[in-house]
């Protein structure tokens, strides 16, 4: 279905390791909701340059719920206008007790910000999208709507769509998407409560024949062969990226990964407003508090955060601050077997050789001779 050589997909923000995977044999997934169509059209240029004709996807979060989905979405100053003094306040809180310093007077920063979750947001990215030579559009947070797969299919884009529960893949079974990915609660970034090792079975037989991808705790050939005996036709994956050459994770953020365990993860709304897993750091610490406010819905605390956010990144390389404390990213529980930083394609050929070895466990095992 997707002309690649091995069943690896690689779900990443960088361009750099989209590029990567796509060209070491797998298939490359560039995370675009928080790119400008322009932008995104500059890295689907670049990324088309690199890959030479080999397949890559584009990934969008489609929400069906978020606040302001009555309207058709929010515009930045409705935005800005709901955001409640007393988490503003909050927030303020958090950036003077860690010492976090403002940025410089002259730098474009502010409230407001926000992801492109709404019809009106994600239109022209999907517009830039089909201009392209995909082969791929992944929905993460929602049935993928009728016009999209309709648009899709005419371009021979196969369409894509991230579920947490067999209910969610019964949803884009009944829309008509070409792939599922079963994405267990170990999953960095937006993931539901049912393990991978639980979820993958039940939807692989819940939504047959359509092919089903394993996705949470994904990071090495074992892991994939694992998924495989659980009926997936491949792999989704995120969190092993983030420690490779080609990543753009925060410097402070790559080491604080190098060193984390499994156990330093949690689901938290403390970046986007719904559930998604990260590594536990002093911000997440400060919104699990049961004094503090709780988080708002999306997109609503991605702007509410955005301009802290920024300026926690921008100080966090200084040791011992505020900043380093807070400073945090989506990763999923297979953070703690990431301890070296890789090149991407190392990583997919990795993946291959132990899958190999995994493969040949397996049948030994269970065998007859
Ligand atoms: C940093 C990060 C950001 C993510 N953002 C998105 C996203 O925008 N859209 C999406 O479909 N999935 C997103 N995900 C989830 C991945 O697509 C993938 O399902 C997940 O990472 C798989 O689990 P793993 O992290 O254990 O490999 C994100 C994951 C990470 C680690």
């Amino acid at each position: 279905m997707l002309g690649i050589e091995f069943p690896i997909l690689a779900f990443s923000h960088c361009r750099d390791v989209v590029a990567e995977v796509t060209k070491a044999g797998g298939f490359g997934v560039l995370g675009a909701v928080a790119h400008t169509p322009e932008q995104l059209e500059i890295d689907l240029r670049w990324i088309e340059e690199q890959v030479a004709g080999k397949p890559y996807g584009v990934d969008l979060l489609l929400p069906q719920k978020f606040v302001g989905a009555d309207e058709g979405g929010l515009d930045r100053e409705q935005v800005r206008s709901l955001l409640p003094p007393e988490q503003q306040a909050f927030i303020d809180d958090i950036l003077r007790r860690y010492e976090v310093p403002s940025p410089p007077a002259d730098m474009q920063v502010g409230r407001g910000g926000a992801l492109n979750v709404s019809p009106s947001g994600y239109g022209p990215l999907l517009d830039v999208a089909f201009g392209h030579d995909i082969k791929l559009i992944a929905s993460a947070l929602g049935p993928p709507p009728p016009d999209l797969i309709e648009r899709a299919h005419g371009a021979g884009v196969a369409v894509v769509a991230l579920a947490g529960k067999v209910v969610h893949a019964e949803r884009h079974a009944a829309a008509g998407v070409d792939l599922i990915v079963a994405q267990g609660t170990e999953a960095g970034g937006h993931t539901g409560e049912v393990a991978t090792m639980v979820l993958v079975p039940e939807v692989v037989d819940a939504v047959a024949p359509i092919p089903v991808l394993a996705a949470g705790g994904i990071a090495r050939g074992r892991q994939m062969a694992a998924a495989i005996a659980l009926g997936a036709q491949g792999v989704w994956t995120g969190s092993v990226w983030l420690t490779t050459d080609e990543a753009e994770t925060h410097p402070v953020v790559k080491q604080k990964f190098l060193a984390a365990t499994s156990s330093d993860t949690l689901r938290s709304r403390s970046l986007t407003g719904k559930p998604a897993r990260m590594l536990r750091s002093a911000w997440t610490d400060e919104w699990e508090r049961t004094d503090t406010p709780d988080p708002l819905g999306m997109p609503l605390q991605t702007a509410l955060v955005a301009e802290a956010q920024f300026r926690i990144q921008r100080a966090a390389h200084q040791s011992g601050s505020g900043a380093e404390q807070l400073a945090n990213y989506f990763v999923g529980q297979v953070v703690g077997s990431l301890d070296r930083v890789k090149p991407a394609r190392q990583v997919v050929l990795d993946m291959i050789d132990e899958y190999i070895d995994a493969a040949a466990a397996i049948n030994d095992v269970m065998g007859d001779d």
